[in-house]
């Protein structure tokens, strides 16, 4: 588990909390959705490269440093959609491409309808952004497009996590870190993540 990162910070497992609460409405959600994002970012971002820069204070000079790596952000729609904002609110010049996949009910396998990328990668590093690692096949599928158009450097980050999810991007792309609000117990006869917090598109659009 050794590319598995749970936060440990006490504001995103507060915030969580607030998430999972089943009395939490629509617009709350999405703030909330929004917020621990933004501390994800933080945390899944602390091995960027970066390269020194020098800028004049009113003192002296000053050499500092400047990010590298040019980053894109993975959104996997719909629920994907709603970590964007707490991205872009730390690193405001990333890149955004949407795939859009959602899960056959029946089948729980990924169909995917959406995909936005142009022929060549743009950005040197992407962080797939959805909050449920469930069965992981929406995770896996998207991880395999964005192999395929040539990005080497993938993370992936999410809200919540079933150890099942976790074994098979593991299995699939043991290369790609994992960073997680929280790892929850199980999966239910339906793949829905248990406590979990429900249908996390469903609870950010007021659909379902
Ligand atoms: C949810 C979630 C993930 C996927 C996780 O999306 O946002 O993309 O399920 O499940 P998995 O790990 O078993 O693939 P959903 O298919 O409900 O689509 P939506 O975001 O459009 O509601
Ligand atoms: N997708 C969700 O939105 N929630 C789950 O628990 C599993 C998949």
């Amino acid at each position: 588990m050794s590319n598995i990162f749970p936060s440990p910070h006490p504001l995103v497992a507060h915030k969580l909390t607030r998430l999972r609460d089943q009395s939490t409405n629509p617009k709350k959600f999405r703030e909330l959705v929004r917020e621990i994002a933004a501390l994800m970012a933080y945390e899944a971002t602390a091995d960027l490269q970066t390269v020194p820069r020098t800028v004049e204070t009113p003192l002296s000079p000053c050499t500092g440093a400047e990010l590298q790596e040019k980053i894109g952000l993975v959104p996997i729609l719909r629920a994907g959609l709603g970590m964007v904002e707490g991205f872009w609110e730390l690193m405001p010049s990333a890149e955004v491409w949407h795939i859009g996949l959602y899960r056959d009910e029946r089948t729980l396998k990924p169909v995917e309808y959406y995909n936005k990328l142009p022929i060549e990668p743009t950005v040197s590093v992407c962080l797939i952004l959805d909050p449920m690692l469930a069965t992981g096949g929406s995770a896996v599928a998207t991880a395999d497009v964005l192999k395929r158009w040539g990005v080497r450097k993938i993370k992936f980050v999410g809200l919540i996590a079933a150890p099942e999810g976790i074994a098979a991007m593991q299995k699939a792309h043991p290369d790609i870190p994992i960073h997680l609000a929280a790892v929850d117990d199980h999966l239910n006869e339906r793949g829905y993540i248990v406590p979990g917090l429900g249908d996390a598109g469903d609870r950010q659009f007021g659909t379902g």
